[in-house]
């Protein structure tokens, strides 16, 4: 069943037709890859999902209803940097989403809740390898320790949607194969579905179920938006078979 429907959507910035008339349904637990060229509007695509930039015409519907109109906890997010927060401690940053989770007005969470919160977010520190690092701060991370603490926040929060904007671009090949495993191995554990803004082919393949090519049909004309080109299913044979995860 499709999770997401992205219907007739345009989106126009001062006269400059960025996206145009995009259709795409999205079926739960699946993973798609979305590639294209710089500037034809992945981004945007992404904030509308997560209900930051509003579409021009069109709509998307989530889970049959519209897309509520204010970000909410069934979608994450996690972007190439600054996805976490610098003053809080790793074990802090997991903990917050679940703090806002369990009290809509903020407070103090005392006694047994909050030991129970933190075996929790330990629980999910654990799982992207960053327990012995719970009590450093962000800066005190490599690039891909921040990664996946950027992940594990995003994740203790259940979203039934996570949307990532080049996460991994700016890591390193050996920490970015590091991370693709780790990617992989928690999108089939928690079975969420993901969608995946990517500059790198092979790593669009590589996780995804599905890629998307976003193109301009020509990149200097204003009134030709970007358009689904190419729609490619990616059987989960060819990865093994390829050896790609
Ligand atoms: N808030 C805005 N107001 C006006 N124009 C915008 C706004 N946001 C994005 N744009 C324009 O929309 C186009 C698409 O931007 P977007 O950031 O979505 O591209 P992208 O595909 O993510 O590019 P990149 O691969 O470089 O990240 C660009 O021309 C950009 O200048
Ligand atoms: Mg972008």
């Amino acid at each position: 069943m499709s999770l997401i429907q992205i219907k007739d959507l345009w989106q126009i910035y001062n006269d400059r037709v960025v996206l145009e008339n995009l259709n795409l349904s999205i079926v739960e637990k699946s993973f798609v890859s979305i590639v294209g060229p710089s500037g034809c509007g992945k981004t945007t695509l992404l904030r509308m999902l997560m209900s930051e930039v509003f579409c021009t015409r069109g709509s998307i519907l989530f889970d049959g209803t519209n897309l509520p109109k204010e970000p909410t906890r069934e979608r994450g997010v996690v972007f190439q940097r600054y996805s976490v927060f610098p003053h809080l401690s790793v074990l802090d940053n997991v903990l917050l989403p679940i703090e806002l989770r369990s009290c809509r007005i903020l407070g103090k969470i005392l006694g047994s809740r909050r030991y129970n919160m933190k075996e929790e977010a330990r629980t999910m520190l654990d799982h992207v390898g960053l327990l012995r690092a719970a009590t450093l701060y962000p800066a005190q991370l490599s690039g891909g320790m921040q990664q996946r603490l950027a992940l594990a926040q995003a994740l203790i929060a259940k979203p039934r949607v996570l949307l990532l904007d080049e996460p991994f671009s700016a890591l390193d090949p050996g920490t970015r194969a590091d991370i693709h495993v780790l990617t992989n191995r928690l999108w089939e554990e928690t079975k969420m579905t993901v969608v995946m803004v990517t500059h790198d082919i092979s790593e669009a393949f590589r996780l995804g179920t599905r890629v998307i090519v976003l193109e301009r049909p020509l990149a200097d004309d204003p009134t030709k938006g970007a358009r689904i080109t190419h729609d490619i299913p990616v059987h989960p044979r060819t990865k093994t078979k390829t050896g790609a995860i």
